[in-house]
This record gives structure tokens, C-alpha cells and sequence, in this order.
């Protein structure tokens, strides 16, 4: 792939990855700094990043206390075409990696409308449930029910643009069951993997702006629903895909956060990274990083002060792998994780570990 790419940055920077990229045995790690307020720390990863001989396992082995499979244990990455048996076999290297090294697995995602099998857009009923989706969900949660502590057991169930009055999302899951799909999701998970904590997660909570907070509204609605109806759901998983371009206000996000904690759900921040690219203007590389740390320390340092929250992930370490990067022609070099193209530590790594290490509340674990 583009290890010879990534070699090759990393040497012309005079820092071999070998002991830029957290070989050194005097720093410490994300997820030790994390633990330190009853927290954890961890990245989105990917089959080779966490393979043996993968160019990166001493980062991802050094940083993170938790790992979340980015793809492999999606719906349609285990089985493409609807109806084919699930191929575990990607997502089981990963729990034997993580086995491995004592990390521990968030699951990422049992229901999602995106990345599908192969024509299960088109299923819209009950009978569909009961015949595809239930069996997938017992089966991937049973089959990992000692290794993923945490599952994010349905992803993005709110879109207040597709005009229902509950602002759920019009997904396939909505067709079959209406909005009953999500606590029969979190039934069926919790039936088949009994000790895991199970959340609802999703994006496009934290900013000022009047769609955020229709997004909030439903959320809190939908989760308002389910405490009340006892459906076994832990928490609130916000995946924290930050964008520059939006206003932050910490007091909408404080109260928001509140509102979950008043309903003893627990937090997590699923997926950070920053979107910085688009309006980048004319900013020096140094400085679009620090800007990019900015974002992310503001919205850290008010999840921080919720004790609610049981920990942080990044989607992925370092920008050569984000998503982001592929997200349009202008996110081609998006400075959004904490570690850059030649993966040298970033000021968001920084961010991230001030505002682990100066954290007042404790995570009750
Ligand atoms: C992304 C992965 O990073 C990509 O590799 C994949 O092709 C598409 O999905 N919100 C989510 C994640 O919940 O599952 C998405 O991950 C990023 C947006």
C-alpha cells in the first residue's frame, strides 16, 4: 500500500517511523493519560493497521487502550451480498490482535443505512427483520460477546431533513419496523452479548447552528423514549467529526451533555477528527494544526467536565489514513488527527493530552 510513501515521508523528515511514531518507551500514551480520570483512549483501526508485522502497531499499541474496527465489522464489509455467509475473518484478526495487547474492542456498527449488504436497501418489512437483520445483529453480538466491551448498536437514527415529526432518519431499519427498530436492535444486542455496554451514536450535536439543534431535539427525544420504555441502552456515543467552519457555543454543548447525563446515560466521543481544510485560507501549515487542535480543545475540554464520559476515539491516528482526505478535492490535505502525513505527533495530540491530564472529573468505571 503506501508504506514506501509513508517510509519515505518519515525518512525525508529525518525521523524514521521506527521512533517518531511513539517508539519511545519515555512517552506516555493517550490511553494511559486517559485511565488516569477512570477513561480510555483509543483510534478507529483497520486489519493492517494492527497486523503484527503492520508498519504502525507500535502506535496504535503505544496510544490506545481501546480499538474500533473502522470497517470490518460493518454489516455490509461481513457480508456484501444479501443472504452470503459472514466472513469473520478480518474482524477476527483484529480481536486477536487486540487479545494480544490488552485492548480493549468498541464495536462500530451492528445497524447503520450506510455500507449495506448488496440489496438490503430495498428491504422495508417486518418479515425482512425478521429474516436478515435480527439474525444479523444475534450473530455478530454473539459471536463477539467476550471481546467488544462497548457496541455502538445503531448509528445515525436521527435526520430531521428527512421530515418526520419524530426526526428519525427514513432508513431501510424505519421501513421495517418504524421507529421501533432501534429498541428492538438494542434488545436483540443485549440478548445476545449480555455484558457489553450498548450505545446509540451519531453526529452533528455539538454546534450552535439551527440544524444542530433540531439534531439535539431528536436525540434527545429518541433517548427520552427509550430510558422510559427501560430498552437496554447505556449511552450516547457523538462521534465529534469537528468542522471549523461551524460555531461552537460551550454553553448549548454543556447543556446538552446535562440532558444526557439527567437521563444516567454515559458518553463517549466516537470518532474525532476536524474538517480544517475548506477554510484554510492562506494559513501556514503550523498553523492550520494548531487551529485544527483549537476545534477539538474546546469541544474536549467541556466533555472532560462531564463525568458521564467514559472515554475518547480518534478516527485513526494519522491524517495519510483519514477518511476525510477522500471527502471532496479540498480535503486533500486536511490536518485533522493526532498524528500528521509523516506520523509526527500534532498540537491535537497535544489537546488531547492536556486536556486528559488536567481533567477535575472521574470517569465512575
Ligand atoms: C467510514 C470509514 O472510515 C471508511 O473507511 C468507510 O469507507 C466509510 O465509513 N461516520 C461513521 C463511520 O459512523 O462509520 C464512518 O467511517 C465515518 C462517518
Amino acid at each position: 500500500m503506501s508504506f514506501n510513501r509513508r517510509s519515505l515521508l518519515a525518512a525525508c523528515a529525518g525521523l524514521p517511523f521506527a521512533t517518531s511514531a511513539f517508539a519511545s518507551a519515555r512517552q506516555v500514551g493517550l490511553g494511559e493519560l486517559a485511565a488516569r480520570s477512570g477513561r480510555y483512549f483509543g483510534s478507529a483501526v483497520t486489519r493492517d493497521d494492527v497486523s503484527d508485522a503492520g508498519p504502525h502497531i507500535r502506535l496504535f499499541d503505544g496510544e490506545c487502550s481501546v480499538w474500533v474496527p473502522s470497517w470490518q465489522m460493518k454489516w455490509g464489509a461481513l457480508v456484501p451480498t444479501l443472504g452470503e455467509t459472514p466472513d469473520y475473518r478480518n474482524c477476527d484478526t483484529i480481536v486477536a490482535s487486540a487479545a494480544k495487547r490488552d485492548k480493549r474492542l468498541r464495536g462500530h456498527a451492528l445497524i447503520w443505512h450506510e455500507h449495506l449488504p448488496a440489496g438490503a436497501e430495498r428491504l422495508s418489512t417486518a418479515a425482512d427483520w425478521r429474516r436478515f437483520v435480527a439474525p444479523h445483529i444475534t450473530a455478530v453480538a454473539g459471536r463477539y460477546r467476550d471481546a467488544i466491551f462497548e457496541w455502538d448498536v445503531v448509528n445515525e437514527a436521527i435526520e430531521p431533513y428527512d421530515d418526520g415529526a419524530d426526526l428519525m432518519r427514513r432508513s431501510p431499519f424505519y421501513a421495517m419496523l418504524g421507529p421501533d427498530y432501534v429498541a428492538e436492535a438494542f434488545r436483540l444486542a443485549a440478548e445476545a452479548a449480555p455484558s457489553a455496554r450498548l450505545y446509540l451514536n451519531d453526529d452533528h450535536l455539538y454546534y450552535a447552528e439551527d440544524w444542530q439543534e433540531r439534531r439535539r431535539t431528536g436525540m434527545l427525544r429518541l433517548l427520552d423514549r427509550l430510558v422510559k420504555a427501560k430498552v437496554p441502552i447505556h449511552g450516547l456515543g457523538m462521534q465529534c467529526h469537528l468542522d471549523t467552519r461551524l460555531r461552537f457555543d460551550e454553553r448549548i454543548f454543556r447543556r446538552f451533555l446535562g440532558q444526557i447525563e439527567d437521563l444516567g446515560l454515559t458518553l463517549s466521543i466516537t470518532e474525532l477528527d476536524v474538517t480544517e481544510a475548506p477554510n484554510a485560507g492562506d494559513r501556514s501549515m503550523a498553523q492550520r494544526r494548531l487551529r485544527a487542535a483549537a476545534e477539538a480543545g474546546k469541544v474536549l475540554s467541556v466533555a472532560l467536565d462531564s463525568p458521564a464520559l467514559a472515554g475518547v476515539v480518534t478516527w485513526g491516528l494519522s491524517d495519510d489514513d483519514s477518511w476525510l482526505r477522500n471527502r471532496g478535492a479540498d480535503m486533500a490535505d486536511n490536518q485533522g488527527l493526532p498524528y500528521d502525513d509523516a506520523y509526527r505527533p500534532t498540537p491535537l495530540r497535544d489537546a488531547l493530552a492536556s486536556r486528559f491530564a488536567s481533567t477535575r472529573t472521574r470517569h465512575p468505571t
